[in-house]
């Protein structure tokens, strides 16, 4: 069918044409927005979820209900080797710039501006134009110590007193939250503390895989008051088949229930999987409905495309050991497994697979869903592993 028409649309971040099933997070995130902007607390919210579940679109979407309820917003992903403070500050000056253009009477815009000076001015790492075009001097003695932990908070303390002053709220989205250190998780998770005893309109929104279980001590006990962690996973059969046929009916296409039941299975109602198929299926039908025989021709390109693309570029981005490791898992099945028997499978001490699982988890390939486990955080990852790997490596 005519490709132009295709409604489908597989891709990181791509929206979908029908954003299914998730009600329930979408009714929580008004609430918290409608709450925060009247300086009543509630838990900020961590989307918490395997790769390809739909965390980024979630964000956007999000982020559009805040503009609507007024407030500026911010949105940035952070980066395996990017360090937070670097990267928020350039949004963090615009957004000041902002506040400062509009009209209201007080000085906290201007201090926001310094204390945001003096933050650069002590961050290890220069953000150059940022520097330069902040011609301000910056207030000493504030959110310059030099721990990140302290100055952040005072960093999100003076911005948050100036949102306030200009009747404002902020919005803060960091996506990939996983990808931020330990220190600068604490720090976020200290900052989000101060503000919220402090009333303030600012509220975080994140998403990632799943952090808390690699959180110790007091950031872990602050984490579970000040956030909520709704988890982000697959579609049931009925979301993923209102996924595929609304979009298709849309324009006069339709799947016949044989092949709703065979995309789910083959997919198990994973967001991106389901948006491949449908998009592959809709590709190769010549008419209208498209059929169980239509999806199985289908699958046949679908699976190199995905070996190709979505499993492929994580696979190169392996180590030799860190194959090995996600072979044994891989033989394990899919699900979860304790340490102990993937090196059981390898025929090595648990101990010496301490490297190079610390390695797998700082590039966000596996996680711990409870202590002592390690599980895959792309779905279907296990089936990929024996078809490109049938074999360990020497
Ligand atoms: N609720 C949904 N219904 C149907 N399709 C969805 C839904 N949510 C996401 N998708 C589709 O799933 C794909 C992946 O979405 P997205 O990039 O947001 O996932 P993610 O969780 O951020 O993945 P990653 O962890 O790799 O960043 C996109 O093609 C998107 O269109
Ligand atoms: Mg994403």
């Amino acid at each position: 069918m005519n490709p132009l028409k295709n409604p489908f649309s597989p891709g990181a971040g791509s929206p979908p044409p029908e954003l299914v099933g998730r009600d329930p997070i979408l009714d929580q995130a008004r609430i918290l927005l409608g709450r925060v902007k009247r300086k009543k607390s509630e838990k900020s919210m961590l989307l918490t979820g395997l790769r390809g579940v739909g965390k980024t679109v979630l964000l956007n979407e999000i982020e559009r209900l805040a503009k609507m309820e007024g407030y500026r917003t911010i949105f940035i992903e952070a980066h395996e080797d990017k360090p937070l403070g670097s990267l928020i500050v350039p949004y963090l000056r615009t957004l000041l710039y902002e506040l400062d253009r509009m009209a209201g009477a007080g000085d906290k815009v201007k201090r926001g501006l310094a204390v945001l000076r003096s933050f650069v001015g002590a961050l290890k790492i220069t953000v150059d134009d940022v520097t330069y075009g902040l011609d301000i001097d910056p207030e000493k003695g504030t959110a310059d110590s030099g721990d990140l932990e302290i100055d952040l908070a005072n960093l999100f303390v003076a911005i948050g007193e100036a949102a306030e002053n200009r009747s404002t709220a902020l919005a803060i989205f960091i996506d990939e939250v996983q990808y931020f250190s330990e220190i600068e998780l604490a720090a976020l998770i200290m900052a989000m503390h101060k503000l919220q005893q402090r009333q303030l309109p600012v509220v975080l929104l994140g998403a990632g895989l799943p952090i808390l279980p690699g959180l110790a001590g007091d950031s872990k006990s602050y984490a579970e008051r000040l956030f909520s962690f709704p988890d982000i996973g697959a579609l049931s059969a009925q979301d993923a088949a209102k996924a595929l046929q609304d979009p298709a009916n849309a324009v006069g296409v339709t799947f016949d229930p044989a092949a709703l039941d065979e995309i789910f299975r083959l997919t198990k109602g994973y967001p991106y999987f389901v948006q491949e198929w449908g998009y592959q299926s809709w590709n190769r039908a010549t008419s209208s409905p498209i059929t169980f025989d239509l999806v199985q021709t289908a699958t046949a390109g679908v699976i190199p495309r995905l070996d190709k693309n979505f499993f492929r570029v994580r696979f190169e981005r392996l180590t030799p050991s860190e194959k090995n490791f996600l072979r044994a898992m891989a033989q394990l099945g899919p699900d979860a497994h304790r340490t102990g028997d993937i090196a059981g499978v390898l025929g090595v001490k648990v101990t010496s697979l301490g490297p190079v699982r610390a390695k797998l988890i700082k590039k966000g390939m596996i996680y711990s869903p409870a202590h002592g486990d390690m599980a895959f955080t792309v779905p279907l990852f296990d089936e990929f592993m024996i078809r490109v790997m049938p074999h360990f490596q020497s």
